[in-house]
């Protein structure tokens, strides 16, 4: 079966093609940063306007460079959240008139269950034991840990309270004045510092978390208090700041406390559910300090450990087109009425 996926959950605008849920035929994938970059993050106006100019050439791209024809497309699949609602309707609109007109069925997708496929997605060494498997996703839009029992049975450990990884790292890189995205230029400012000049807060007050019901409050994150801290460091250190290798310590410490306000957690729901599988999705898992502390953690406890590859860690939509295929295969695929930009990742 040739699914044809579409994701404009947030800025990025994504279209492939996917055959039988694993061979990716091709993978466009227009990413909005110059828009966005003079305002430090997504301004979802923007947003929208981009994905509704960009994604009719997408699609044909999409067609012509997987060798098609647009007869040869089976099925349509799209994000229908969770994200921005203005991105999501313009993606979810066009699915449905391309599913009208080409009168073949349309999926609707979960973004985030999406990005847990992702790890499964182009992966040349998987272990023979996949579940249950713990999996990380941390983006610019979301922070979660799943335990996957199955690939369609999936229980939330706990998620963000405020902030997501990503946004904590865009903010943190925006606050240094090191450019947007935030994660990966962070990542560069922060080559070759030390992660022990200053510190940075990891923790979580409980109490915030226990309201939450289903979720492990020792399973959440927060990253707010991380980002005010900065905040503060920078006011008060702002000569400090001029000194290059001042402010490549800062970018090191600050870049180490999120990483470690998410392998904290991580290595708590290891020891509470014993996966026989670590994985990890998103943006963020492009960064090295993450990849280096997540192996380190996977060693430790003698269980293999996958990373999305790095195209598909990042938002794209053959993530989209390869999770729709898994849905029908299983018979739990569906067409929904409309978008909804609250979605959980169990729905
Ligand atoms: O998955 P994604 O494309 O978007 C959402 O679904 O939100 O992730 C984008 C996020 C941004 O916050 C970006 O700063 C972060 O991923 N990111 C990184 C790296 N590359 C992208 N964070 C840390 N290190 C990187 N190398
Ligand atoms: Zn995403």
């Amino acid at each position: 079966m040739i699914v044809l996926g579409i994701d404009t959950s947030c800025d990025e605008t994504a279209v492939a093609v996917v055959a039988d849920g694993r061979h990716v035929l091709s993978n466009e994938i227009y990413s909005q940063t110059r828009e966005h970059e003079a305002y430090g993050g997504v301004v979802p106006e923007i947003a929208s306007r981009k994905h509704l100019e960009i994604l009719p050439q997408l699609l044909q791209q999409a067609v012509s460079n997987a060798g098609l024809k647009w007869s040869g497309i089976d099925r349509i699949a799209v994000t229908y959240g969770p994200g921005l609602a203005t991105s999501l309707l313009i993606g979810f609109t066009c699915a449905r008139a391309l599913s009208e007109s080409l009168r073949v069925p349309m999926t609707g997708v979960n973004h985030l269950q999406a990005h847990l496929y992702s790890t499964l997605l182009d992966q040349p060494h998987l272990p023979p034991h996949l579940f249950p498997a713990l999996t990380l996703t941390a983006s610019g839009g979301h922070t979660c840990l799943v335990l996957s029992n199955s690939q369609t049975e999936i229980q939330l450990l706990g998620s963000t309270l405020d902030d997501a990884a990503g946004e904590a790292l865009d903010k943190g890189a925006t606050i240094l004045s090191l450019g947007y995205p935030g994660g990966p230029a962070l990542e560069r400012a922060a080559e070759g510092g030390s992660t022990r000049r200053f510190s940075f807060p990891r923790g979580l007050d409980k109490s915030y978390a226990s309201h939450l019901r289903g979720v492990d409050p020792d399973l959440c994150f927060s990253f707010s208090g991380i980002k005010t801290s900065l905040l503060y460091f920078t006011q008060k250190h702002r000569h400090e700041l001029q000194d290059p290798a001042f402010l490549r310590d800062t970018a090191c410490c600050y870049q180490e406390a999120v990483m470690d306000a998410l392998t904290g957690r991580v290595k708590k729901a290891l020891q509470k559910h014993r996966p026989v599988r670590l994985a990890c999705a998103g943006g963020v898992a492009r960064n090295k300090t993450l990849q280096f502390k997540m192996a380190s953690l996977a060693s430790q406890y003698g269980i293999p450990l996958n990373f999305a590859s790095p195209t598909y860690c990042t938002d794209n939509a053959a993530m989209v087109a390869g999770w729709a295929h898994v849905l029908f295969e299983r018979g739990c695929d569906r067409c929904p009425e409309d978008i909804m930009p609250g979605l959980s990742i169990t729905a």
